[in-house]
């Protein structure tokens, strides 16, 4: 704040608002695709019937998530530069790529399993785990980070 060139992070208040939205719907898309993600898996398994909505609507949430994830990429490297000049100032960086890989290889792995590959599904269901883990790691080093302006 004391900087010049700097930007006030309350005077990026509007952004931090967009963001605070933007993680909302992504875990509400989350829950949304582990739902009928479960349902495409439970009717492949036979254990119930199919709707074939389901992985259409599973779809769209999913493209939905990738580009709200994308979105808070966009406005957390803004912000940051925006208000210190550089990046890196806590974990909450590395939490944040990590979730933006995860979140691309899950997509890049659904078009693999459109094409049949038996290995795709495998990874998609791994990385979707471990992207659960990626959201609870990122909401909380980014609200950490949010302590220190309140
Ligand atoms: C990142 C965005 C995502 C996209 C684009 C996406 C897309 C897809 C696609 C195309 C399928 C294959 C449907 C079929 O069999 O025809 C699928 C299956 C599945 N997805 Fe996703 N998905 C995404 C995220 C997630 C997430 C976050 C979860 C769980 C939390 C999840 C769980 C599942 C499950 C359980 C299956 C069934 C796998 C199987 O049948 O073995 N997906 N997904
Ligand atoms: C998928 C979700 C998210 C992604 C990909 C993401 C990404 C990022 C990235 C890359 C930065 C730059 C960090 C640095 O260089 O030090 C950043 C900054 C920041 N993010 Fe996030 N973020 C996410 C969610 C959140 C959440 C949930 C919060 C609040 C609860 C949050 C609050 C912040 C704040 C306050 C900063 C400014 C950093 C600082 O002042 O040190 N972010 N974000």
């Amino acid at each position: 704040m004391g900087r010049n060139n700097s930007l006030d992070l309350p005077s990026f208040i509007w952004l931090w608002k967009i963001a605070a939205w933007a993680m909302g719907f992504t875990l509400v898309s989350y829950s949304l695709l582990l739902l009928s993600g479960g349902k495409i898996l439970s009717s492949r398994l036979n254990l119930s019937r199919s709707w074939g909505w389901v992985k259409l609507f599973h779809l769209v949430t999913g493209v939905t998530l990738i580009f709200l994830v994308l979105l808070l990429l966009a406005i957390g490297l803004v912000g940051t530069v925006g208000h210190y000049g550089d990046l890196g100032h806590s974990s909450h960086l590395w939490a944040g790529l990590l979730v933006v890989l995860l979140v691309i290889v899950s997509g890049w792995s659904a078009t693999n399993i459109f094409q049949g590959k038996v290995w795709a599904r495998r990874l998609h269901l791994f990385v979707n785990a471990l992207l659960m883990i990626g959201l609870i790691f990122v909401s909380w080093t980014g609200w950490s980070v949010v302590q220190k302006y309140l």
